[in-house]
């Protein structure tokens, strides 16, 4: 049915495997959405999407990703990009991790927009190369033994046995490796009147954009009126995820909700929101 909906993410339950954890909560042809709280780290196993590509948004919880390339620590905040085929393994630091995760079936990018004809981010992106962390540590594991890979092709779970440690690596090299982006370094594009949703914008693919609205001064001007304008989408479905910040004190947004605003049918906000922030000087943080 063509209609908004609302999901209480929070309410997935915890599992202890991290593969067993994941729940597909919004599927479609380009991307499945999956949430997860796992409660271990990841034993006696590695895995690999070869599907999708894979974005994990860490909402709850730190930890490390071991992959073939080296390592990645995580916290609060991180967006992980594991391109398809990237080998990992994550430990987690305690039990109490809650994730965001969307696998995307074609690439996971930097927007094209913020990119240079050579491949450089350019002054105008909300971030830079500096805040990418790659991955760091490379240990060559040169060991031999039963290494179990769980490899995911056309959505089913294979078990691929290495006799040598898949991270048996001494180096690498190009530009196609799985790395952190923080959240936390995302740096706002603000406007006098309100700025559309591209100026959000943090990756891209084929078929999808992943926009992170972050805390920030906007719609400055003084007859400004602070607060999305109702529009109706037409060309993609939206789905917000909550993660922190004033939602909180709006009804019924909880940590870790979807939203999910399809297609078709127009959104804006809330009846009487518009009237509550037109007051100069009083502004909220809305999306
Ligand atoms: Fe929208």
């Amino acid at each position: 049915m063509l209609q908004h909906r609302s999901f209480e993410g929070f309410k997935i339950k915890p599992a202890k495997d991290f593969l067993q954890s994941r729940v597909p909560v919004l599927v479609n042809n380009d991307c499945h959405i999956v949430l997860a709280a796992p409660q271990q780290s990841m034993q006696n196993y590695y895995y690999k999407n070869t599907d999708a590509d894979e974005l994990i948004f860490i909402h709850e919880g730190s930890g490390t990703v071991h992959t073939q390339y080296g390592e990645l620590p995580f916290s609060f905040g991180d967006y992980i990009i594991l391109p398809r085929g990237t080998i990992y393994q994550i430990s987690f630091n305690d039990e109490h991790n809650r994730l965001f995760i969307v696998e995307s079936f074609t690439p996971l990018r930097y927007p094209k927009r913020y990119m240079s004809r050579l491949g450089q981010l350019m002054e105008h992106a909300p971030y830079c190369e500096r805040d990418i962390r790659p991955p760091q540590d490379l240990k060559t594991l040169d060991e031999k033994g039963d290494f179990m890979i769980k490899a995911k092709k056309k959505g089913m779970l294979y078990g691929l046995h290495y006799g040598t440690h898949p991270f048996d690596v001494v180096g690498w090299d190009g530009c196609c490796y799985p790395y952190i982006f923080s959240i936390h370094d995302f740096e706002p594009i603000t406007g006098r009147v309100h700025q559309p949703p591209p100026v959000h914008q943090t990756f891209e693919t084929n078929a999808f954009v992943v926009c992170s609205f972050v805390p920030r001064l906007f719609d400055y001007h003084p007859l400004a009126v602070p607060a999305p304008y109702n529009h109706s989408n037409i060309d993609s479905d939206e789905v917000i995820y909550y993660v922190d910040g004033d939602f909180m004190s709006r009804k019924h947004v909880t940590r870790g909700m979807i939203t999910l605003h399809p297609a078709g049918i127009p959104h804006g906000p809330h009846p009487g929101a518009v009237e509550k922030v037109s007051v100069p000087g009083k502004q909220k943080n809305w999306q």
